[in-house]
């Protein structure tokens, strides 16, 4: 069946029951995404159609999440090839909203509040960033469940053992601090759906897929490579057992002119507090979350790599 559009709250419940109901499926799978696809997202929806009898992914450049009015403007927009990229995927539906039918009154008085946990790393340097993401996240969320235009009489057909389909949404390891602070919301906020984490995709030389590369000049590109060679080397001493001393770490980066640091850090998966002092001197032991950020000309690129030992 070919792809869908939809662009209204209102479609995409109808086109979804109807979807649910002419496959009998037992599962919806939601892919939110901000557009300019590219194999990373490729690789979150086949994951969603591959765990899932329908599938939805939302377009939506959300505009609370940008503190800078200059980079939402220039954020790219590629709906045609983007819905393209989705079809081959399998997608069923593509939810691409305007602004007005997300926020009809205008930007949100209620929000979610990222709390501590969106103050550090990305948030200290985009105040208000996961406050916004996580607000159009849950909305997403809310349009994404599955059944909720079924007819009262209930033309579907669960599999779930007589409820509702089950729902999963996917983010990518890649923004490691919004997927914890999504575990977080669906958790402190019972959201009824499961999130499922997608690896990183990288490209051959190491550089982590993201749809802001495209900014990088061919100098700029190369020099970026120091943040995945640098998770890389983290990664190493890790399997090694080895002290994992993020201080010589942060020299490698350091010494790359065109590269700008602004962290490197290992910690906690979910709480993304440092691990202590044991990982820096001694072998390090136990999970792990390495992550870095960085300015290359244009560009802020961030990356992380799970440890694991
Ligand atoms: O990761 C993104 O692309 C965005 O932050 C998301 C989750 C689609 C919310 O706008």
């Amino acid at each position: 069946m070919a792809i869908q559009l939809v662009t209204t709250a209102a479609e995409l419940r109808d086109a979804s029951a109807r979807l649910l109901s002419h496959k009998q499926g037992r599962s919806q799978g939601l892919v939110p995404t901000m557009g300019a696809l590219h194999e990373g997202h490729a690789t979150l929806a086949r994951t969603a159609v591959e765990q899932n009898d329908v599938v939805v992914a939302s377009i939506f450049v959300n505009p609370l999440q940008f503190g800078d009015a200059v980079d939402l403007d220039r954020y790219p927009r590629t709906l045609d090839a983007d819905v393209a990229l989705l079809e081959e995927q399998g997608v069923d539906l593509v939810f691409a909203p305007s602004v007005d039918e997300v926020y009809p009154g205008g930007e949100p008085q209620v929000r979610v509040t990222a709390g501590a946990l969106g103050e550090k790393w990305e948030g200290a340097s985009r105040p208000g960033h996961f406050d916004g993401a996580l607000t159009v996240v849950a909305k997403l969320l809310h349009y994404g469940t599955p059944g909720a235009g079924l007819p009262p009489s209930g033309a579907f057909v669960s599999g779930g053992g007589g409820g509702l389909p089950s729902y999963r949404a996917y983010f990518g390891q890649k923004d490691a601090q919004q997927l914890a602070l999504v575990r977080r919301m669906v958790a402190d906020l019972n959201f009824p759906v499961d999130i499922v984490a997608v690896p990183t995709v990288r490209s051959g030389d190491g550089l982590a897929l993201s749809s802001r590369n495209r900014f990088l000049s061919e100098e700029q590109r190369e020099a970026a490579l120091v943040l995945s060679r640098a998770l890389r080397l983290v990664e190493e001493r890790a399997e090694a057992h080895e002290p994992l001393d993020p201080d010589s770490v942060r020299a490698m980066v350091a010494s790359q002119p065109l590269v700008e640091l602004d962290y490197f850090d290992v910690v906690d998966p979910r709480t993304l507090e440092p691990l202590a002092e044991n990982c820096r001197k001694v072998p390090f032991r136990g999970e792990g979350l390495a992550i870095i950020a960085a300015r290359v000309g244009p560009v802020r690129l961030i990356d992380n790599v799970p440890l694991s030992s």
